[in-house]
Protein backbone atom coordinates (compact mmCIF):
# COMPACT_ATOMS: atom_id res chain seq x y z
CA UNK A 1 0.00 0.00 0.00
CA UNK A 2 1.38 3.35 -1.24
CA UNK A 3 2.41 5.77 2.09
CA UNK A 4 -0.58 8.49 0.35
CA UNK A 5 -3.06 5.04 0.77
CA UNK A 6 -2.06 4.03 4.48
CA UNK A 7 -2.23 7.85 5.40
CA UNK A 8 -6.02 7.45 3.68
CA UNK A 9 -6.57 4.99 5.81
CA UNK A 10 -5.54 5.89 9.10
CA UNK A 11 -7.77 9.49 8.41
CA UNK A 12 -10.31 7.51 6.59
CA UNK A 13 -9.69 9.05 3.16
CA UNK A 14 -8.35 6.94 0.58
CA UNK A 15 -6.66 8.59 -2.80
CA UNK A 16 -8.33 7.85 -6.22
CA UNK A 17 -6.70 4.57 -8.06
CA UNK A 18 -4.45 5.43 -10.21
CA UNK A 19 -5.52 5.56 -13.76
CA UNK A 20 -4.33 2.59 -15.90
CA UNK A 21 -2.47 4.13 -19.10
CA UNK A 22 -5.22 4.28 -21.82
CA UNK A 23 -4.60 3.75 -25.71
CA UNK A 24 -2.57 6.30 -27.06
CA UNK A 25 -3.45 6.22 -30.69
CA UNK A 26 -7.21 6.10 -31.97
CA UNK A 27 -6.73 3.63 -35.18
CA UNK A 28 -9.33 3.01 -37.58
CA UNK A 29 -9.88 -0.20 -34.72
CA UNK A 30 -10.43 1.56 -31.65
CA UNK A 31 -12.28 4.40 -34.04
CA UNK A 32 -14.68 1.71 -35.06
CA UNK A 33 -15.10 0.00 -31.47
CA UNK A 34 -16.37 3.90 -30.20
CA UNK A 35 -18.51 4.08 -32.48
CA UNK A 36 -19.84 1.04 -32.36
CA UNK A 37 -20.27 1.39 -28.36
CA UNK A 38 -22.03 5.01 -28.62
CA UNK A 39 -24.36 3.70 -31.66
CA UNK A 40 -25.47 0.57 -29.20
CA UNK A 41 -25.83 3.33 -26.19
CA UNK A 42 -27.86 5.72 -28.10
CA UNK A 43 -31.01 3.72 -26.80
CA UNK A 44 -29.95 4.28 -23.46
CA UNK A 45 -31.91 7.15 -22.47
CA UNK A 46 -31.23 7.35 -18.94
CA UNK A 47 -27.48 7.47 -18.94
CA UNK A 48 -27.49 9.04 -22.24
CA UNK A 49 -29.85 11.70 -22.05
CA UNK A 50 -31.54 13.96 -24.73
CA UNK A 51 -32.76 16.78 -22.72
CA UNK A 52 -30.65 18.55 -19.78
CA UNK A 53 -32.42 21.38 -17.34
CA UNK A 54 -30.66 24.47 -18.27
CA UNK A 55 -30.46 25.60 -14.49
CA UNK A 56 -27.88 22.63 -14.33
CA UNK A 57 -23.94 24.43 -13.96
CA UNK A 58 -23.06 22.57 -17.02
CA UNK A 59 -25.04 24.69 -18.80
CA UNK A 60 -24.79 27.61 -16.80
CA UNK A 61 -21.08 27.77 -17.26
CA UNK A 62 -21.19 27.80 -21.72
CA UNK A 63 -23.88 30.66 -21.29
CA UNK A 64 -22.20 32.74 -19.14
CA UNK A 65 -18.54 32.42 -20.72
CA UNK A 66 -20.11 32.56 -24.40
CA UNK A 67 -22.39 35.35 -23.45
CA UNK A 68 -25.26 36.69 -26.78
CA UNK A 69 -25.07 33.84 -28.99
CA UNK A 70 -27.35 35.59 -31.17
CA UNK A 71 -25.80 35.41 -35.27
CA UNK A 72 -23.04 33.28 -33.82
CA UNK A 73 -21.61 30.40 -35.09
CA UNK A 74 -21.48 27.62 -32.30
CA UNK A 75 -20.12 23.94 -32.58
CA UNK A 76 -21.06 21.28 -29.85
CA UNK A 77 -18.42 18.84 -30.20
CA UNK A 78 -18.79 15.31 -29.35
CA UNK A 79 -22.84 16.57 -28.63
CA UNK A 80 -24.03 12.94 -28.64
CA UNK A 81 -28.07 13.65 -28.69
CA UNK A 82 -27.68 16.95 -28.71
CA UNK A 83 -28.93 17.78 -25.15
CA UNK A 84 -26.75 21.43 -24.72
CA UNK A 85 -27.16 22.25 -28.56
CA UNK A 86 -31.15 22.01 -27.90
CA UNK A 87 -30.48 24.61 -24.82
CA UNK A 88 -28.72 27.29 -26.52
CA UNK A 89 -30.54 26.96 -29.68
CA UNK A 90 -34.16 27.39 -27.67
CA UNK A 91 -32.36 30.47 -25.84
CA UNK A 92 -30.72 31.88 -29.03
CA UNK A 93 -32.75 30.96 -31.97
CA UNK A 94 -30.70 32.28 -34.64
CA UNK A 95 -27.33 31.48 -33.37
CA UNK A 96 -26.07 28.30 -36.39
CA UNK A 97 -25.52 25.60 -33.92
CA UNK A 98 -23.92 22.73 -35.38
CA UNK A 99 -23.40 19.25 -33.57
CA UNK A 100 -20.68 16.86 -34.41
CA UNK A 101 -20.52 13.05 -33.12
CA UNK A 102 -18.66 10.00 -33.69
CA UNK A 103 -21.66 8.43 -33.52
CA UNK A 104 -24.41 8.58 -36.51
CA UNK A 105 -26.78 7.00 -34.20
CA UNK A 106 -26.51 9.20 -31.32
CA UNK A 107 -27.29 12.25 -33.75
CA UNK A 108 -30.38 10.82 -35.01
CA UNK A 109 -31.96 12.34 -31.92
CA UNK A 110 -30.56 16.09 -32.00
CA UNK A 111 -33.52 18.39 -33.37
CA UNK A 112 -33.63 18.83 -36.69
CA UNK A 113 -33.34 22.51 -36.57
CA UNK A 114 -29.50 22.02 -35.33
CA UNK A 115 -27.54 20.57 -38.47
CA UNK A 116 -25.15 17.52 -37.93
CA UNK A 117 -21.79 16.09 -39.31
CA UNK A 118 -20.50 12.93 -38.14
CA UNK A 119 -16.64 13.03 -37.18
CA UNK A 120 -14.18 12.53 -34.87
CA UNK A 121 -12.32 15.26 -32.05
CA UNK A 122 -8.88 14.33 -33.40
CA UNK A 123 -10.51 15.48 -36.83
CA UNK A 124 -12.81 18.42 -36.50
CA UNK A 125 -14.88 18.15 -40.56
CA UNK A 126 -15.19 21.90 -40.26
CA UNK A 127 -12.59 24.37 -41.57
CA UNK A 128 -10.36 26.81 -39.79
CA UNK A 129 -11.96 29.44 -37.62
CA UNK A 130 -14.91 28.90 -38.68
CA UNK A 131 -16.22 29.09 -34.98
CA UNK A 132 -17.02 32.01 -32.41
CA UNK A 133 -17.88 29.56 -30.20
CA UNK A 134 -16.79 25.53 -29.15
CA UNK A 135 -17.51 23.30 -26.33
CA UNK A 136 -16.92 19.63 -25.52
CA UNK A 137 -18.61 18.27 -23.13
CA UNK A 138 -17.91 14.88 -21.39
CA UNK A 139 -16.50 13.95 -24.87
CA UNK A 140 -12.99 15.02 -24.66
CA UNK A 141 -12.86 12.26 -21.97
CA UNK A 142 -13.09 9.76 -24.86
CA UNK A 143 -11.30 11.47 -27.31
CA UNK A 144 -7.71 8.96 -26.47
CA UNK A 145 -5.43 11.48 -28.87
CA UNK A 146 -5.86 14.01 -26.13
CA UNK A 147 -3.83 16.85 -27.00
CA UNK A 148 -5.05 16.57 -30.74
CA UNK A 149 -8.50 16.84 -29.92
CA UNK A 150 -8.06 20.03 -27.76
CA UNK A 151 -5.74 21.18 -30.86
CA UNK A 152 -8.77 20.68 -33.38
CA UNK A 153 -10.93 22.05 -31.18
CA UNK A 154 -8.56 25.51 -31.14
CA UNK A 155 -8.16 25.32 -34.78
CA UNK A 156 -11.92 25.47 -35.82
CA UNK A 157 -12.66 28.11 -33.36
CA UNK A 158 -12.27 32.03 -34.77
CA UNK A 159 -9.51 34.77 -33.16
CA UNK A 160 -11.30 35.96 -30.09
CA UNK A 161 -13.47 33.00 -29.86
CA UNK A 162 -14.54 31.26 -26.70
CA UNK A 163 -13.89 27.50 -25.96
CA UNK A 164 -15.29 25.68 -22.68
CA UNK A 165 -14.58 21.79 -22.06
CA UNK A 166 -16.33 20.57 -19.60
CA UNK A 167 -14.73 16.98 -18.01
CA UNK A 168 -13.77 14.68 -15.23
CA UNK A 169 -11.30 15.23 -13.01
CA UNK A 170 -8.66 12.63 -12.49
CA UNK A 171 -8.16 12.85 -9.49
CA UNK A 172 -11.92 11.04 -8.94
CA UNK A 173 -10.78 8.45 -11.02
CA UNK A 174 -12.58 5.11 -10.42
CA UNK A 175 -15.56 6.63 -9.05
CA UNK A 176 -17.69 6.10 -12.46
CA UNK A 177 -17.41 2.80 -14.57
CA UNK A 178 -15.30 3.45 -17.62
CA UNK A 179 -14.57 2.01 -21.16
CA UNK A 180 -11.15 1.21 -21.62
CA UNK A 181 -10.09 4.28 -23.83
CA UNK A 182 -11.52 6.58 -21.63
CA UNK A 183 -9.16 9.09 -19.84
CA UNK A 184 -9.96 11.71 -16.96
CA UNK A 185 -7.95 14.78 -16.60
CA UNK A 186 -5.45 16.37 -14.70
CA UNK A 187 -6.68 20.33 -14.89
CA UNK A 188 -2.83 21.64 -15.80
CA UNK A 189 -2.76 18.90 -18.52
CA UNK A 190 -5.73 20.47 -20.18
CA UNK A 191 -4.60 23.90 -19.25
CA UNK A 192 -1.19 23.38 -20.86
CA UNK A 193 -2.61 21.87 -24.13
CA UNK A 194 -4.90 25.20 -24.51
CA UNK A 195 -2.80 27.36 -23.98
CA UNK A 196 -0.44 26.65 -27.10
CA UNK A 197 -3.52 28.13 -29.36
CA UNK A 198 -5.32 30.65 -26.86
CA UNK A 199 -4.19 33.56 -24.75
CA UNK A 200 -6.51 33.50 -21.55
CA UNK A 201 -6.91 30.04 -20.35
CA UNK A 202 -8.45 29.24 -16.51
CA UNK A 203 -10.41 25.82 -15.05
CA UNK A 204 -12.52 25.64 -12.17
CA UNK A 205 -14.61 22.69 -10.63
CA UNK A 206 -18.26 22.68 -11.58
CA UNK A 207 -21.75 21.43 -9.80
CA UNK A 208 -24.92 20.77 -11.07
CA UNK A 209 -26.44 22.96 -8.53
CA UNK A 210 -25.60 26.78 -7.56
CA UNK A 211 -26.26 26.17 -4.12
CA UNK A 212 -24.25 22.67 -4.03
CA UNK A 213 -20.65 23.02 -3.57
CA UNK A 214 -18.27 20.89 -6.42
CA UNK A 215 -17.07 17.60 -5.02
CA UNK A 216 -14.49 17.98 -7.25
CA UNK A 217 -15.51 15.81 -10.26
CA UNK A 218 -16.29 18.25 -12.43
CA UNK A 219 -13.86 20.36 -14.14
CA UNK A 220 -14.64 23.14 -16.55
CA UNK A 221 -11.83 25.20 -18.44
CA UNK A 222 -12.31 28.27 -20.04
CA UNK A 223 -10.34 29.85 -22.71
CA UNK A 224 -10.41 32.84 -25.58
CA UNK A 225 -8.14 32.00 -28.59
C1 LIG B 1 -20.84 10.97 -22.54
S1 LIG B 1 -21.40 11.36 -24.15
C2 LIG B 1 -21.62 13.12 -24.02
C3 LIG B 1 -22.50 13.64 -25.11
C4 LIG B 1 -22.84 15.14 -25.01
N1 LIG B 1 -21.67 15.96 -25.11
C5 LIG B 1 -23.58 15.42 -23.73
O1 LIG B 1 -22.99 15.98 -22.81
O2 LIG B 1 -24.74 15.03 -23.68
C6 LIG B 1 -19.90 11.23 -25.09
C7 LIG B 1 -20.11 11.50 -26.56
O3 LIG B 1 -18.85 11.62 -27.21
C8 LIG B 1 -18.94 10.99 -28.47
N2 LIG B 1 -17.58 10.63 -28.89
C9 LIG B 1 -16.79 9.65 -28.41
N3 LIG B 1 -15.61 9.67 -29.00
C10 LIG B 1 -15.63 10.68 -29.89
C11 LIG B 1 -14.69 11.20 -30.82
N4 LIG B 1 -13.46 10.71 -30.93
N5 LIG B 1 -15.06 12.25 -31.58
C12 LIG B 1 -16.31 12.78 -31.47
N6 LIG B 1 -17.24 12.33 -30.61
C13 LIG B 1 -16.90 11.29 -29.83
C14 LIG B 1 -19.85 9.80 -28.23
O4 LIG B 1 -20.42 9.27 -29.39
C15 LIG B 1 -20.87 10.39 -27.28
O5 LIG B 1 -21.96 10.93 -27.97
Amino acid sequence: MSVKNLFGRLFGKTAAPAQPAPPSKLDAELREKIRRSFDEASHDEEHFPSTIDPRIQHVQILLKHFGPLDDLTVLDAGCGKGRFARVLHEKYPTAGIWGMDISPEMLKYVPDEIPTKTGTLTEIPFPNAMFDCVYATESLEHAVEIEKAVGELCRVLKPGGKLVIIDKNAEHWGKLDTPAWEKWFDRKEIERYLAKDCRSVHSQFISYWEDVEPDGLFLAWLALK
